[in-house]
């Protein structure tokens, strides 16, 4: 232990004789099991959500004295155990070491929060990839947000492909199908983190603003073929044709036909995933996305029943919470009837009783819990599914949770991103694999415990595990869901499956 402190000590310019004290006394606490476990409780929330934002360093080295706290953080947290002492150590440590940094040299950069991200990519400065003076202009992205997403993520491959700066595009804030002039055009940046997602994702894709083209009226219309006979290998040789020679002389490139969620596909699911991550909330809507989330952990841990229990330390911890993205309302049951009939399959529909006896059979999973349901309007209509849980399952939706005016505030798109960021951040999430929804969420809960390092997927141990419930698993529970980062494409996302890797 005397290690560990004395590294610290030495590692850190802290100058005054009474932090390296405070440091002895840290380091003294750690041999205090029980206190020790009640802090890491309280601050094991708070640890995670910063871990985060530190983790999105690509090049582990980046930081390297820290490296050792995130081994010790990865392999112990996250599986949920805390067996370790110096582990607990090293990490009160480091809580400790940030807010004295934070109290002692609030100017210096690098420390307390945001600057950290910043300082991250300052280090991390990959020359630019992407030309900056050629672009790709791309029709306004439309439909669902889950089909706007991934619309824009092929508009940004499709620009790396030709080396262009993608035109920031529209998306859209109203959820029409056919009613063109419905659609209500809202600015990427107004959802997204326009410079956020240059930093995050800088060197792979770029996006641009449209004030940053020259001459707009020079730009080249390219036409996306459709039917039968524009397969995916024309489709290519079309973007292969404009990337060389006169083509790849204009500046901008405009893309005419089509919305980008209909082109064809021609990049591997990591691709996807690398620009998924660089899509960020702005302020507004994250903080919203976090005031749900805290309602929802109030829940568990506001109640004082449930804090008096045991001296064990545990009762300090919220409760955990499981996402159950429930779809049951009439119009998927329709749509999801055909599909089985079309797929030959009864692995697509679950009805209600199914999806509340398999998620209270999900192994290993603690009680009490809050279940937070994200339905469909139409469902909070009617409390039933709030009905026939098992005991120690709490379920919650918006009405019930009184975050129905959060929502109701805002245009479809925005709604639909805050549910999204609720089961994103869950504990446990629980969907249904034929949905492109369910399907994003896993395939960013995925994502980010590769970001983390964590190994063994689809053991029991590891957190943030995710769920199919309309496929069966083990002693009838759902059945486990990771992507399978390594597949050639987004089909299985898109259109759905019953192949969930674990
Ligand atoms: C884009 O073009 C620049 C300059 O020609 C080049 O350095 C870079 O490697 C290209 N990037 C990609 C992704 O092809
Ligand atoms: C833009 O291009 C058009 C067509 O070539 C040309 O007539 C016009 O003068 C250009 N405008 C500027 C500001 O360069
Ligand atoms: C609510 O739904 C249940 C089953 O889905 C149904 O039996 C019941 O009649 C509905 N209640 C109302 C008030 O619509
Ligand atoms: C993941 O996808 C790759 C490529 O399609 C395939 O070879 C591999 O077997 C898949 N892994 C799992 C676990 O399904």
């Amino acid at each position: 232990m005397s290690v560990v402190v004395f590294w610290f000590a030495v590692v850190l310019p802290v100058p005054a004789p009474w932090v390296r004290a405070l440091l002895v006394m840290v380091g003294f606490m750690c041999h205090c099991e029980r206190a020790l476990m009640k802090v890491l409780s309280i601050i094991q929330i708070k640890i995670d959500a910063l871990l985060e934002r530190v983790i999105r360093i690509r090049e582990s080295d980046a930081i390297r004295p820290m490296e050792v706290l995130f081994n010790c953080k990865l392999s112990r947290l996250m599986g949920g155990t805390l067996n370790s002492t110096p582990c607990k150590c090293m990490l009160l440590l480091f809580v400790f070491i940030l807010i004295l940094r934070a109290l002692l040299f609030p100017s210096l950069p690098g420390f307390g929060g945001v600057e950290w991200s910043n300082i991250v990519f300052i280090r991390n400065h990959s020359p630019i990839r992407i030309r900056q003076d050629k672009f790709l202009e791309v029709p306004q992205i439309v439909w669902g947000l889950n089909n706007q997403k991934i619309a824009f993520a092929r508009a940004c491959l499709t620009a790396r492909l030709l080396n262009r700066t993608l035109l920031m595009p529209s998306l859209s804030a109203s959820l029409f199908y056919k009613e063109i002039d419905l659609l209500q055009p809202i600015s990427f940046d107004k959802v997204f983190q326009f410079d956020k997602f240059n930093s995050l994702c800088g060197g792979f894709v770029r996006l641009g603003r449209y004030s940053d083209v020259l001459n707009r009226t020079r730009a080249l219309e390219m036409q996306k073929g459709s039917g039968r006979k524009w397969t995916v290998e024309r489709d290519l040789g079309q973007l292969r044709q404009h990337s060389i020679g006169s083509f790849d002389d204009h500046e901008v490139i405009r893309i005419v036909g089509k919305n980008p969620f209909l082109w064809h596909d021609h990049w591997p699911v990591k691709d996807y995933a690398k620009v998924f991550e660089c899509l960020i909330l702005v302020d507004e809507f994250a903080k919203e996305a976090d005031r749900v989330v805290s309602r929802i952990r109030a829940v568990g841990g506001g109640n004082s029943e449930s804090t008096e229990v045991g001296n064990d330390g545990s009762s300090f911890q919220p409760l955990p919470y499981v996402a159950v993205h429930m779809r049951i309302e009439i119009d998927w049951m329709i749509h999801c009837k055909k599909l089985e009939q079309r797929l030959q399959t009864n692995q697509i529909c679950s009805n209600k009783k199914e999806i509340m006896e398999r998620v209270g059979n999900i192994a290993g999973l603690k009680t009490p819990v809050v279940v937070y349901l994200a339905v469909a309007d139409q469902l909070l209509k009617n409390s039933s599914v709030l009905e026939g849980w098992q005991e120690g399952f709490l379920p919650y939706e918006k009405k019930k949770l009184g975050v129905d005016g959060i929502y109701s505030k805002y245009p479809y798109l925005i709604q639909s991103a805050i549910d999204y960021e609720v089961c994103l951040q869950a504990d446990v999430f629980v969907g249904n694999s034929f949905s492109t929804f369910s399907s994003l969420i896993v395939l960013e809960r995925t994502q980010k415990k590769i970001r983390m390092g964590i190994d063994g997927m689809c053991g029991s141990e590891v957190r943030w595990p995710s769920y199919a419930y309309n496929i069966a698993g083990g002693s009838n529970g759902p059945m486990r869901w990771i992507t399978n980062m390594s597949d050639s494409s987004l089909k299985a996302i898109s259109y759905g499956t019953d192949h969930i890797s674990c």
